[in-house]
This record gives structure tokens, sequence and C-alpha cells, in this order.
């Protein structure tokens, strides 16, 4: 059958018709074990009660205004996230990458109110931020950024994770207005910045009056054990980006500001149509209030070192398994060969995950995952990943 759909992904060979809780069904009737989660977007699992009892009332009341007038839940929203990451004010959108161009934006801004014409942002190698034009740049990937030149100015790549390399960069430009960064990269490959890495960044962010920006729309929202992946670390950055988890699916993003990027933005500076709407808000707040009530943050934690211990005693005499890492339920298995072939098996055999950087298996189930199901996850991935293994590299 010809499809109208733009062919811009290659898709698995099913299609999803409903879901429960960690299970998804095709339209065939086969049942799979979501250990993606639309991609650290369903947070709170499919079909929560909860969530779908809150998207349905708002829905019958009010799904859209405008940002012209007041919106109750967008500010209720606002309050929550600022409680939860100790930022100050929030703009919102409703992706990830539309967060970033907002935290792009107030860098700019900053660096003009300092009277630097061209500023310059510090991003990360195989950092990811996005598909926009802006936001494509800012990420390091040359195959995503291929065919689509010229790039936006204003970005000086330097390596992640390499204090040495990011001081000796910026000692060298003296346009430089701020850093952005991811404290755990996901699209790279599931790499975790070291503590001293991240603490020396933003020293160095405070010292030279740069903004301290973090990307968190994957790390976000209780996926790595703490609301935001920063609270594992010593820090308090100025900006921080959501989505992903944030409205469970319902699309919503936000650009958090505190320190020296509060109050950078004034009307008509930046704005959304859809950001923030009612119908997104809403969802957000349920969203955030099951993850209070069902402690899903200490069960991220207890979840992902279940998985990882687990899968590194199955797997301990597999010598393609190169590494497993990450934090909470965002877990990485690194191979010694590619292996996006995997996806397809794992499909096969009833489990739904993913494969990035080519050689790194990516694991975001659902933050509601049980000790059974986290279970049930490693015994069908060790297996498949056991097999794939003993096959010739
Ligand atoms: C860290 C990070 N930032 C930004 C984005 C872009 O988000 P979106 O696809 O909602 O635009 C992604 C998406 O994978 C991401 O992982």
């Amino acid at each position: 059958m010809t499809s109208h759909v733009m062919n811009t992904y290659a898709r698995q060979p099913v299609t999803l018709s409903h879901g429960k809780g960690v299970w998804l069904w095709d339209e065939d009737g086969n049942r799979y074990l979501d250990a993606l989660a639309g991609i650290a977007v369903n947070g709170v699992g499919h079909g929560h009660p909860r969530l779908v009892a809150a998207i349905a009332d708002q829905a019958a009341r009010l799904i859209h205004t405008s940002n012209i007038y007041g919106i109750r839940h967008q500010e209720t929203l606002a309050d929550r996230l600022c409680a939860l990451s100790g930022m100050n004010e929030v703009f919102f959108c409703s992706s990830g990458a539309e967060a970033n161009e907002a935290a792009i934006k107030l860098a700019r801004m900053h660096g003009h109110q300092k009277g630097i014409a061209c500023p310059t942002i510090i991003v990360m190698e195989h950092a990811w931020h996005g598909r926009t034009i802006a936001t494509l740049a800012a990420t390091g990937s040359a195959k995503a950024q291929a065919g689509f030149g010229p790039m936006p100015e204003g970005f000086l790549r330097v390596p992640y994770n390499d204090l040495a390399a990011l001081e000796a960069a910026t000692n060298a430009n003296p346009d430089i207005v701020a850093v952005l960064m991811e404290v755990l990269q996901g699209e790279g490959g599931i790499h975790v910045a070291g503590k001293a890495y991240v603490e020396g960044a933003a020293a160095l962010c405070r010292d030279r009056g740069w903004l301290f920006m973090l990307d968190e729309v994957q790390s976000g929202i209780g996926r790595t054990g703490t609301w935001f992946g920063y609270q594992h670390f010593n820090v308090q950055p100025d900006v921080v980006t959501l989505a992903k988890g944030l409205g469970s699916g319902v699309p919503i993003g936000a650009a958090m500001t505190a320190g020296l990027a509060a109050g950078l933005f004034k009307p008509g500076n930046h704005g959304s149509t859809f950001g923030g709407g009612p119908l997104a808000c809403r969802a957000a707040i349920e969203t955030l209030s099951i993850m209070e009530d069902e402690g899903l943050l200490a069960n991220a934690a207890e979840r992902g070192e279940q998985i990882r211990t687990a899968l590194g005693a199955m797997l301990a005499d597999v010598n393609a398994v190169q590494a497993i890492r990450g934090m909470g339920l965002m877990i990485g298995i690194e191979l010694d060969r590619p292996c996006g072939a995997l996806v397809g098996i794992a499909l096969k055999a009833g489990l739904l995950i993913n494969v990035t950087r080519d050689n790194v298996v990516r694991l975001l189930p659902p933050l509601i995952l049980s000790a059974t199901e986290a279970h049930e996850l490693v015994a069908r991935l060790a297996q498949i990943i056991r097999a794939f293994a003993s096959t010739p590299a």
C-alpha cells in the first residue's frame, strides 16, 4: 500500500493500537513490553486512569484559548515546576526543540545585553538538541546535519565530559555567552557526565558570567530517579529545558530560567500559539501529581539499579557487551558491533527497545515499571543480546 505520510522515519513493521501500563498491543493483537515509553515520554505508562480522566475532563472544559489571556493551569504548572527545580520562571512551548530554541534565544539576548554582537554558545560533541535549524546546529551529529547546511553560526563544539577541553576552548573566545549540555547524553549513547565535570562547568559559567544551560528534555521529569538529572549534582542552572515526559504524550515543552537568565524575555521577545495551552498543562500537572503520589522517582532509581545489576550478571560472560550504564530508567548497553538489527529481533520477541549511536541498546521504560516487569524485561533482553552476540560480528 502506498503511504502518503512523508518518509522521514524507518518505521518498524507494526502499528500499535492501544496500551495499558507498560504493555502495548498492535493491530493484530500481539502484545509488547514497552521498554521505550515513546522515547522517554510515557512515564506514567499507557492508559493511566487518572491521566485519562484529567485529559477528558479538561477537553470538555477548555482545550485552547491563547497566551493573550491568562491560563490558570499554566500558572499552576509553572509554580509546580519552579518548586521542584529551584528555577524562577517558565516559558511553555510544545516540544524539546522549541524549548531549546528558547534557550538559544535567551543566551543570545544575554550576550547582546552585555554588548556582545555575535554571541557564541558552547555545545558538546554527540549532543542532541533537536531538528529545527538552530537546534540542529547545536546538535553534535554530522549525520543529522547532512544536507541542511548552512548551519547558523554562534556555536562552538567541544568534547563532552572533558573540563580541560572546555576551559581551553573557552579561554580562546571572547564571544562566549553560555554553555548548553545534557548531564546525561541520551541520543549520544547514554553517557553520564562526571560530577567534577558538571560542577566544574557550572563554576566556569558562574565565574565568566555565562548562562549554564541544561537540556533535560530526555533526562528530566523523574527519568533518572530525581526530578531533573542535574539534581544528582551540586549545581543550580540558569536555564533548564524540558519536554518528553512532562505531558505524558500531550505535547508540551518548557524553558525554565533562574539566575542570570531570569527576566531576560519581555513581552514581544518570544511566544507560541499552542505553548502552555490548558489541555497540555492539565496533562502535565496530573503527570507530576501521579509521579508524586505513586513514588515514581524512587521507583525509577530502584528499577534502574535492578535492571543494570541483573543485566550485568546475566551478560557477564558475553564478550560483545562493552558496558552497561545510565541513571535511573535511562539505560544503555554498549556492544562491540552495530546492533540496530536488535530492534526488530526484540520486536518479534514482544519487547520494544531502541538502538542509538549504532551500537548502544537504549532502554527508557515507563517509570511505573514494577519489579516483576523489570525482571521480565531483563529476561527477554538478555536472551536476545546473548543470541545476537553469538552470531558472527
Ligand atoms: C536531549 C534532547 N533534547 C532535545 C530533543 C528534541 O526534542 P523534540 O523531539 O521534542 O523536539 C531530544 C529528542 O530526542 C532530546 O533527547
